[in-house]
């Protein structure tokens, strides 16, 4: 048996997982690490913790495997995306990462529209410029630590600092790139154009590999410390959306998937280089060679489901938070929740708004609550299904995975709110899985990405949209959408409370 190793490393925590050659997960380790939040809008980690959490995982994952260490033929990556990794002459990290949720840079974002011009910038990066993007967060280090930045000798992405970690080597490649702001996302290559205008030297940039190419072997040390096999070979690997999206068999047009991990996404498949969005959804290059993907993202979706719980219901499981969930009716007894605990993306790129509970009523419940998050996160990526449909794109069956695809009232509520046949896997491990497989096929055991993921994916069960309750929740969605701009005012009044 042949064995590769998927590395998910996310927001809250940093999961790996064995797969064998029948595309079985044979073993999973994750580990937790936290967010370190200074202020309002900052998000940040220490690099290190990403290593230092990794190795734990994978020494343990080693010690659990009961087979030659010499049969782990490969590994791969799948990354939170954005975030930003700064690294001195001699390669030590010199901040801590500013991350892919911080939204400290809107001053940042509206100089490199005054400079490029929002229609140049869309033709070279196919994105509108947002705070969580890299290139934003260069500028913001430049403006405000600009000795950092006089120190830095690259720049990298979190997963790519990982690999470099376990090679030595320095890459980024191609689908995390992409969300740098600093691709040129059609030709494939860093713009010299845009790095000019804003002021950032180019020599900053590593160089860019394809998400499946080979970069190097462990290193012995990275062997000795977790038990792998120096001959371990590793492969560049992918942004964590672009990996969820592999891992659910999102490998051609018309296929759309819908993620919710801390952030949450429905992204669709996209064969060509050049489809205008105008900058309402991103775009960015795919795992896949020559191929692209569309999304539309909300900062916080089950990160709201989290926060809720940490803050009301802390010492209890998401199970017990969520009994009875089916039987509060649609609209949650006439209460809204709107998602913006960190601001928005996408339908509305705003770091200022905030989440509102609207029509709390004395007769409602924790259920009641916990009904209305669930449900106002599934409308907030439902604003993006619009889009998608707006743009000529036919949705009518989505795969879901992540924290939305574990229960089952809330896939209906996925089926009835997109009115559209949701789609569970029979393993739901998301993008540590396009991890895994992009190992996979790295290491020459299928001919092409499709080929492994007609061995790794199965699906599991379907929901079908249940007609009364799409004219029900299409109703409330109207009422949804109005919430942002009734609360817009009020927030940025609240502004100069926050800490
Ligand atoms: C996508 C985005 C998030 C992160 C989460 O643009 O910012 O989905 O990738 O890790």
């Amino acid at each position: 048996m042949k064995y590769v190793i998927g590395v998910d490393l996310g927001t809250s925590a940093v999961k790996v997982l064995l797969m064998n050659n029948k595309g079985e997960v044979c073993l999973e380790v994750s580990k937790s690490y936290p967010l370190i939040q200074e202020k309002s809008g900052y998000s940040e980690q220490d690099p290190t913790e990403w290593v230092g959490k990794t190795t734990e995982a994978l020494t343990e994952l080693v010690r659990q495997f009961d087979g030659d260490a010499e049969s782990i033929e490969g590994i791969s990556f799948s990354g939170q995306m954005h975030g930003l990794v700064l690294l001195d002459a001699e390669q030590n990290v010199l901040r801590n990462a500013i991350l892919w949720n911080d939204t400290r840079t809107t001053e940042q974002c509206e100089h490199i529209y005054d400079v490029v011009g929002e229609e140049r910038l869309l033709e070279i990066t196919k994105n509108p410029a947002l705070e969580g993007f890299t290139l934003p967060k260069l500028l913001w280090v430049k403006q405000y630590e600009p000795d950092v930045l006089a120190r830095a000798s690259v720049f990298m992405l979190p997963k790519d600092y990982l690999r470099f970690k376990m090679t030595g080597a320095i890459h980024m490649e191609y689908s995390d790139a992409a969300g740098t702001l600093m691709l040129n996302v059609e030709e494939k290559k860093w713009s010299e154009e845009l790095c000019e205008i804003v002021g950032i030297d180019s020599k900053l940039c590593p160089p860019l590999v394809g998400s499946h190419e080979f970069v190097g072997h462990i290193t012995v040390q990275f062997a000795d410390e977790t038990g792998l096999a120096p001959s371990t070979k590793v492969f560049a690997g992918g942004a964590d959306n672009a990996c969820g999206a592999i891992g659910s068999g999102i490998l051609s047009e018309g296929k759309t998937l819908c993620s919710i991990g801390t952030s949450g996404v429905v992204l669709s498949y996209e064969e060509r280089n050049n489809r205008d969005f105008q900058g309402k959804v991103h775009y960015f290059n795919h795992c896949e060679e020559h191929a692209f993907y569309t999304m539309g993202v909300t900062l916080a979706a089950g990160y709201s489901l989290s926060w809720f719980k940490d803050t009301f219901a802390k010492d209890e499981q998401f199970e017990t938070l969520l009994e009875g969930l089916d039987n509060v009716p649609i609209g949650a007894k006439g209460l809204l929740f709107t998602p913006y605990l960190v601001g928005e993306r996408t339908p509305h790129a705003d770091s200022m708004i905030r989440a509102s509970f609207i029509g709390m009523d004395a007769s409602h419940k924790r259920i009641d609550f916990a009904r209305a998050v669930i449900e106002g996160i599934t409308f907030s990526l439902h604003e993006s299904i619009e889009i998608f449909r707006e743009s000529g794109k036919t949705i009518d069956t989505i795969i879901s995975i992540g924290g939305g695809a574990k229960n089952n009232t809330w896939l209906q509520i996925q089926a009835d709110v997109f009115n559209a046949t949701i789609v569970k896997l029979s393993s739901e491990q998301g993008p540590a899985v396009g991890a895994a497989m992009l190992a996979a096929y790295g290491s020459g055991w299928y001919d092409s990405l499709q080929q492994c993921a007609d061995v790794f994916i199965q699906e599991e069960k379907t929901y079908t949209p249940i007609r009364e309750n799409v004219a029900r929740y299409n109703e409330l969605f109207q009422l949804y959408k109005d919430v942002y701009s009734q609360t817009k005012r009020l927030n940025e009044g609240l502004k100069s409370f926050r800490t």
